[in-house]
């Protein structure tokens, strides 16, 4: 088991020694717990908790006070993964004050050890901004969701040269300007493959192919728990939806039929423990 604290510059360094990084969104306590102690290396509090926990039908209406709420819960159940905080729509795009401010606050009040902005050659400033005042940062290029009006829905990016080029032009844009690492969401495998070798530090892919230095996924899709939409580009390592759905049935079929709970024998001691803490 994995006892060292996993640092932003930690990052950098596998990629120059061809260690794959893994990623995986968390949302709540339970979860950071689970996937910390399957080693995986950055635990990233999306803003894709609008879409899979709260309902909504885009990450556009996620507020700073949502993401603040499941960031701490994030980071107490983490002990060495990396924590970073993904910025909400509104929330560093009207000044760069406002976006230090917002994102001094997943720093100072919610355990965040980094943060997630979108965009390219649009956010540099605030880029540079976050990482002089010790805020890492980690970029989002290709499909960036909070575009999606922009974008005209959920597709794939960089689909043509001209595109590509930009895309490419962005991502050095962003390491210059401080970024510690950048997710490339949706875009060709060659453009992943190619941005990935042009850049020193790591690239993060979601539906952007195999030559990416890491690959991200949403926790709810990889584990099956997501009754909703999930991206073609998903692999679903286990169906625990199944499994929740089973055995909150069998509950519920012991409860009416007076299987459970069994009385307690005479001889047994009565605990004072709450039931939650045994
Ligand atoms: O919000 C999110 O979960 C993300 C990842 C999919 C990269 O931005």
């Amino acid at each position: 088991m994995r006892t060292k604290k996993v640092r932003t510059t930690d990052l950098r360094e596998m990629k120059a020694a061809g260690q794959k990084i893994t990623v995986l969104t968390a949302y709540d306590a339970i979860m950071a717990r689970l996937l910390d102690s399957a080693g995986i290396d950055v635990l990233l509090v999306g803003d894709s908790l609008g879409m899979v926990v709260l309902g909504y039908e885009t990450t556009l209406p996620v507020t700073m006070e949502e993401m603040l709420h499941h960031t701490r819960a994030v980071a107490r159940g983490a002990s060495t993964a990396l924590v970073v905080a993904d910025m909400p729509f509104l929330s560093y795009q009207v000044s760069v004050s406002e976006a230090v401010r917002n994102a001094g606050r997943f720093m100072k009040e919610a355990g965040a050890e980094a943060v997630k902005v979108e965009g390219g050659k649009g956010v540099l400033e605030v880029v540079a901004r976050l990482v002089e005042v010790g805020i890492p940062v980690m970029g989002h290029l290709g499909l960036t969701p909070q575009s999606v009006h922009q974008l005209g829905g959920f597709r794939k990016q960089a689909r043509d040269k001209e595109a590509a080029r930009l895309l490419l032009e962005d991502a050095r844009a962003l390491q210059q300007a401080g970024a510690f690492s950048i997710v490339l969401e949706s875009i060709p495998d060659e453009v992943a493959g190619e941005v990935s070798a042009a850049l020193s530090i790591p690239t993060i892919g979601i539906g952007a192919g195999p030559f990416c230095d890491g690959q991200v996924l949403v926790g709810p899709d990889v584990f099956g728990l997501n009754d909703g939409y999930v991206p073609s580009f998903v692999k679903q390592y286990s169906n625990l939806r199944e499994v929740i759905v089973a055995a909150a049935r069998e509950y519920a079929r012991e409860v009416r039929e007076g299987e459970f709970p069994q009385p307690k024998r005479e001889s047994e001691p009565v605990s004072t423990t709450p039931a939650r803490e045994k």
